[in-house]
């Protein structure tokens, strides 16, 4: 991350804790809900199949960098499968890198070749062992294995969302930092949108995967998450919504995530960034202090 990044943010952070105040400083700008896969777990992919336009989404960057936002994500649907008039994915990350925001993710299920050495880091959907990975997204471990190792940049961080179906294959998911261009491994829960709560973990369980993610932690593994809010998520029991985070798509924005109206969603809210952010914003110092440690090494 470079000093003036770091600096930025820092100076954002101590006048929200002082001041305690609302402001924004992550957006995320969906880009399309069309996706090539139909995972079990996911309630989001293919509801209009439109690919919003260029323009709609380069006047979304624009409101998101006004409102103060600096760190973008590119999410989705499948954000590799945007285009429009010839421009890719790639001229959406140099557009957002030349209008300011000082760090730009995109978030990919790894399907598609990776030559996007642009964003500063593409987290990369594995859910599980091959076994279990494709029980739940169907058959395509072998090839995102390959897209990894063949990536033209070493930007990638694994981006497990771990549930009933997977929950035993976290470890596996930790050694395949080991792969050439991954550079971290970062988690969630599962969180329950309608049709989807059988997969929700219960509390012992999450108490068990946060130990076990810890002791990866403990042991080197670049793991991109909080050990310090883990009681937190595990409990429950951090603040929600996260007043610092944004989502747009196609024109509307929400606080926090997109689930935001989504029944029963923030009361068993499994996104690590959600507990992380809020508590970090709280003024939390152990949470501070790991945060400060964390996310420099990997970002940038
Ligand atoms: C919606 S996908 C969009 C980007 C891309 N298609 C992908 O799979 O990475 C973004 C992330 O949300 C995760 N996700 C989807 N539904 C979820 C849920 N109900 N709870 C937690 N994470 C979820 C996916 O596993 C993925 O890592
Ligand atoms: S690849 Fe991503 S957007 Fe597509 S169905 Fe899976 S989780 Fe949802
Ligand atoms: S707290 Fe935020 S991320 Fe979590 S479910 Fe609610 S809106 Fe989504």
């Amino acid at each position: 991350m470079k000093l003036s990044t770091f600096i930025q943010m820092s100076l954002f952070g101590i006048k929200t804790i002082i001041f305690k105040k609302k402001d924004p400083i992550l957006g995320t700008i969906i880009v399309t809900d069309r996706c090539n896969l139909h995972c079990k777990h996911c309630s989001v992919n293919n509801i209009t199949s439109v690919i919003y336009p260029y323009e709609q989404i380069k006047e979304e960057m624009r409101e998101l960098f006004d409102m103060g936002i600096r760190i973008l994500f590119f999410c989705g649907g499948e954000t590799f499968l945007w285009e429009d008039g010839g421009r890719t994915l790639r001229d959406l990350v140099t557009e957002a890198k030349d209008m300011g925001f000082s760090i730009v993710n995109v978030v990919t299920n790894g399907t598609f070749p990776i030559d996007l050495p642009e964003a500063d880091l593409i987290l990369l959907s594995m859910d599980g062992d091959k076994a279990a990975h494709e029980e739940i997204r169907g058959e395509c471990y072998d090839l995102i294995i390959e897209n990894i190792r063949k990536a033209t940049s070493d930007n990638i961080c694994l981006y497990m969302a771990v549930n009933q179906l997977n929950k035993h294959t976290v470890e596996p998911v930790c050694r395949l930092t080991e792969e050439k261009n991954v550079r971290a491994v970062s988690f969630n829960f599962h969180t329950p949108y309608p049709g989807t709560e059988y997969l929700m973990l219960s509390r012992e369980d999450k108490a068990e995967v946060c130990a076990l993610i810890g002791r990866m932690k403990d042991e080197g593994i670049p793991v991109f998450n909080l050990k310090s809010a883990f009681s937190y998520i595990v409990d429950q029991s951090f603040p929600t919504p996260c007043w610092q985070c944004v989502v747009m798509e196609n024109g509307k924005l929400s606080v926090c995530g997109r689930c935001i109206d989504v029944p029963g969603c923030c009361e068993h809210c499994g996104y690590f960034f959600a507990a992380e952010y809020t508590l970090l914003f709280s003024g939390k110092p152990n949470i501070i202090f790991e945060m400060l440690r964390t996310y420099p090494g990997f970002i940038g």
